[in-house]
C-alpha cells in the first residue's frame, strides 16, 4: 500500500498482482496511510460496497475528525450531496436524481452525443491539418464529457472552461496526498464560487423552465430537498461525470490503436469498451469507513477507521478473471467493478457507456491514420488514473510544398 501511495500511479498493476497473491484484504500498518485496511479481490470488493457496515465519508463521520469543517465551503457542499451521505438521506437525493435522470434521457442525449463528437472532431482535424500533433485529451476526452454534461444539466458551453478550472481546484484537495491549507483555501474558494453559479442557475430554472435536469430537478424536487443539496449533488454530478469519463477516453486510445480489429467490426465496440473499463479503469480507490467493530475476511477493525477499496485492483483479480493482464475483449461474463457496487452504484454508468461506445467508433472512422505522438503524460494521481496529455496526430503524412500547400490526407 505504501508502494501505491508513493510510486504505484505509472503502473499500478504489477503491485496490484503482489496484493492478490497475498488473498483478498490485508490490514494497512503504514503510519502515513489514513487506513486500517485494503481490499482488493473482486469479490470482496463487491461486497464491501455492497454492505450498509460500511459506510462513505459523510457530515457525522466527519465530525470528530475535522471539528471545524463547517468553516469550509468545500465540505460542507461535498457533504450535502449523495456521494458523502447514507442511509435514509443517501436515499432521499438519489432517489430524486433517478427520477429524473432516467435511461430515456441517457438515450435522448445520443443524439447531442454525435452532434458534440462530430464538432469536436472537426476542430481536431483542424488542428492537426498540417501533420501537427493534437493533445487528444485537451481537445477531446475532456471536452466531450463535459460537454455533454454540461448540456444534461443545462449549463452554456460558454461556462464550461471556467466550471473546469472550478472542479480541478476541488479535485486537487479530493487527491488523498494533496491535503495541505492552501489546497484547501482554493478548494474552498471554487466551491463558494460554484454554489453562487448553481444557486443562481436554480432560481432562473425554477422561474422559467427549460429541457434540462436542473428544470426536472427543481419541478420534481418539491420539499425533497434543499437548494444546497442540490448545488451539493450537481457539483458531485460533474465533477464524477468528466473528470472519470475523460480517462475512459483517454486509456481507450492506444488500447485500441494496438488493436486494428475494432476498425474493421465498430460493433463489437461494447465489449471493448467494457474491456477497457476492465483493464485501465479511470478510478482506482474508493474509501469506505466501518460504522460499527468488525471484520473483514481477518482483518479486525474498529468503528470509524477506514478501508481503502482498490476496485482497479479487483479488476485484475485472477480468482474472478482468467489471465487478468491480457486485454481481451472477447471475454466471457465481463463484468468490470469500475462502477461500483451497490447503494452508490454510478449514476451516470450508463452515459458513461454511451459516451464511449458512440463517440470512440467516430474517431477512429474519422481518423484511419490516427497515431501517438510524442512522449504522453500521464496523471500522477490514482484515485483518477489516466493521462494529462496524449499527443496524437490524425494525418497520415504532411506535404507542405516550398509554395506553402498544405495536402495532408485524414
Ligand atoms: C467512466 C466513467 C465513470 C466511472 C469509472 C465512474 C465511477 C463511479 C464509481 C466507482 C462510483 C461509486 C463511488 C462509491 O461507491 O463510493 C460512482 C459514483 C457516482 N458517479 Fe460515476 N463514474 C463515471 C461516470 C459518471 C458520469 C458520466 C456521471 C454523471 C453524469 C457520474 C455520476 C456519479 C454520481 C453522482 C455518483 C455518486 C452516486 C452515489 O453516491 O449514490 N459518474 N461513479
Amino acid at each position: 500500500m505504501r508502494a501505491l501511495a508513493s510510486g504505484g500511479t505509472d503502473d499500478p498493476y504489477p503491485l496490484y498482482a503482489e496484493l492478490h497473491r497475498l488473498g483478498e484484504a490485508v490490514p494497512v500498518t503504514a503510519p502515513e496511510l489514513p487506513y486500517a485496511a485494503a481490499v482488493f479481490g473482486y469479490r470482496a470488493v463487491d461486497r464491501i460496497l455492497r454492505d450498509p457496515a460500511f459506510e462513505v465519508h459523510d457530515a457525522y463521520r466527519l465530525e470528530p475528525m475535522t471539528p471545524g469543517w463547517r468553516d469550509h465551503a468545500v465540505l460542507v457542499t461535498l457533504m450535502n450531496s449523495m456521494m458523502f451521505s447514507n442511509g435514509d438521506r443517501h436515499g432521499r437525493m438519489r432517489g430524486l436524481f433517478r427520477k429524473v435522470f432516467t435511461p430515456r434521457r441517457v438515450q435522448a442525449m445520443e443524439p447531442d452525443i454525435i452532434r458534440i463528437t462530430g464538432e469536436l472532431l472537426d476542430r481536431v482535424a483542424e488542428l492537426g491539418a498540417d501533420g501537427n500533433e493534437v493533445d487528444y485529451m485537451a481537445e477531446f476526452a475532456y471536452l466531450l464529457p463535459a460537454r455533454v454534461v454540461g448540456r444534461l444539466l443545462g449549463l452554456p458551453d460558454e461556462d464550461i472552461a471556467w466550471f473546469r478550472s472550478q472542479v480541478d481546484l476541488i479535485n486537487d484537495w479530493l487527491d488523498f496526498r494533496r491535503k495541505g491549507f492552501d489546497v484547501l483555501e482554493a478548494a474552498d474558494e471554487a466551491a463558494i464560487r460554484i454554489t453562487d453559479y448553481y444557486l443562481d442557475l436554480i432560481a432562473q430554472r425554477r422561474a422559467s423552465p427549460q429541457q434540462d435536469l436542473i428544470s426536472d430537478l427543481v419541478q420534481a424536487g418539491g420539499h425533497e430537498v434543499t437548494d444546497l443539496e442540490l448545488v451539493g449533488n450537481l457539483l458531485v454530478l460533474f465533477n464524477a461525470s468528466f473528470s472519470t469519463t475523460i480517462h475512459l477516453f483517454g486509456n481507450a486510445l492506444p488500447l485500441l490503436l494496438q488493436r486494428p480489429a475494432v476498425r474493421r467490426t465498430p460493433e463489437s465496440m461494447p465489449a471493448y469498451v467494457e474491456e477497457v473499463l476492465r483493464f485501465d479503469t479511470p478510478a482506482h480507490v474508493f474509501i469506505r469507513v466501518a460504522s460499527a467493530d468488525t471484520e473483514l475476511l481477518g482483518v479486525p477493525l474498529r468503528e470509524g477507521e477506514l478501508v481503502a477499496v482498490l476496485t482497479g485492483a479487483a479488476n485484475r483479480d485472477p480468482r474472478r478473471f482468467a489471465a487478468p493482464d491480457r486485454f481481451d475483449p472477447a471475454r466471457v461474463d465481463n463484468q468490470p467493478i469500475s462502477f461500483g457496487a451497490g447503494a452508490h452504484y454510478c449514476l451516470g454508468a450508463a452515459l458513461a457507456r454511451a459516451e464511449a461506445q458512440i463517440a470512440l467508433p467516430m474517431v477512429l472512422e474519422r481518423f484511419p491514420h490516427l497515431a501517438l505522438g510524442s512522449a504522453a503524460v500521464r496523471t500522477d494521481q490514482l484515485i483518477l488514473r489516466g493521462y494529462k496529455s496524449l499527443p496524437i496526430t490524425v494525418t497520415d503524412r504532411v506535404l507542405v510544398t516550398a509554395g506553402g500547400t498544405a495536402d495532408a490526407s485524414e
